[in-house]
């Protein structure tokens, strides 16, 4: 029988990157808010972790993130023009973005000296419980949502949990990667964590995408791991140095995961999501064949 466990409240959204790969879209609106389809890939986050029981939110934002803030903020002009023209489904779909009883909280990382440091932001409230961190640009469509799966497994072994996925070995350089020692088919206890090795130096090609449960013990430890990988402070580095006091799981989650910081893959989840809209996705799977079918004849 496991132990008895507290429901992890608190959810980090580190929001303060440069998102230079999407330069320049992203020169004055944040990578976060570009939409799949007609949300937000924080809506989309943010409704992740809500479903997962979490309560608080917190962003770490930085220059250019103003927007997240008014997103998630009541629109009382919009709403008011919206009930006056009769658009009671629109005006429903700005109302429930976040239930009134969860809370947002923004913090501001002065410099984006990486995603370590974001974290480390956010510690006066997380506070000494376990907490969730929830990258928005992996996008993963799962029949039970990520964050959720990843609390069931704390629920049973408590400790840390990292989300893991298999990758190209050409493509370590990209993720942390872990190495296991196999538990159980979806389970594996981390035995070294090592950030964006090159594909020869690789323990493995588990790679760690931006679902992370973490002990409060985390921030003794990115308060102290200093400039890692590309002069940032690497939450890798601060797990890396958990582990060897704490146990750290990996969890190869049930779900596909969209690379949304990456153009194709932010492409491929807009085809994806597009296609499976419950309005658009009849009308969408028609354009795309056309369109098909039209550079293939060229
Ligand atoms: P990325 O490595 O994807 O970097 O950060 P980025 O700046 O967002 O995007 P590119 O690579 O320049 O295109 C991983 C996550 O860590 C956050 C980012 O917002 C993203 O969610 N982050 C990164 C911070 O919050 N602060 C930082 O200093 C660095």
């Amino acid at each position: 029988m496991p132990a008895q466990r507290k429901p992890i409240r608190t959810v980090v959204f580190p929001v303060a990157g440069r998102g230079t790969r999407f330069l320049p879209a992203t020169k004055a609106s944040p990578k976060e808010m570009l939409p799949i389809v007609d949300k937000p890939l924080i809506q989309y986050a943010a409704e992740e972790a809500l479903a997962a029981g979490a309560t608080q939110l917190v962003f770490v934002t930085g220059s250019s993130k103003r927007a997240i803030e008014d997103h998630f903020d009541s629109a009382p002009e919009l709403e008011a023009a919206l009930e006056a023209q009769g658009k009671q489904e629109l005006l429903e779909s700005l109302r429930s973005i976040v239930p009134s009883s969860a809370t947002c909280i923004y913090i501001r990382q002065p410099a984006p000296l990486g995603l370590g440091h974001a974290v480390l932001c956010a510690r006066p409230v997380v506070g000494d419980e376990p907490f969730f961190i929830h990258l928005a640009d992996d996008l993963i469509d799962a029949e039970v949502p990520c964050l959720k799966q990843m609390a069931s497994v704390y629920a049973e072994l408590g400790g840390s949990v990292l989300g893991v996925q298999n990758v190209e070995r050409r493509d370590t350089d990209k993720y942390g990667i872990v190495a296991v020692e196999a538990m159980t088919t979806r389970v594996s206890r981390i035995t070294q964590i090592v950030e964006k090795p090159k594909p020869e130096l690789a323990p493995s090609t588990l790679g760690v995408v931006g679902r992370y449960l973490l002990s409060p013990r985390v921030f003794d430890k990115l308060a102290r791991v200093g400039r890692g990988a590309g002069g940032e402070i690497q939450l890798t580095d601060g797990i890396a140095a958990l582990l060897t006091e704490e146990a750290v799981y990996a969890y190869a989650f049930e779900g596909k995961r969209y690379d949304c910081g990456s153009k194709l893959g932010y492409l491929e989840a807009t085809v994806e999501y597009g296609l499976k809209h419950p309005q658009l996705g009849e009308d969408f799977a028609q354009l795309l064949a056309k369109l098909l079918a039209r550079r293939l004849r060229r």
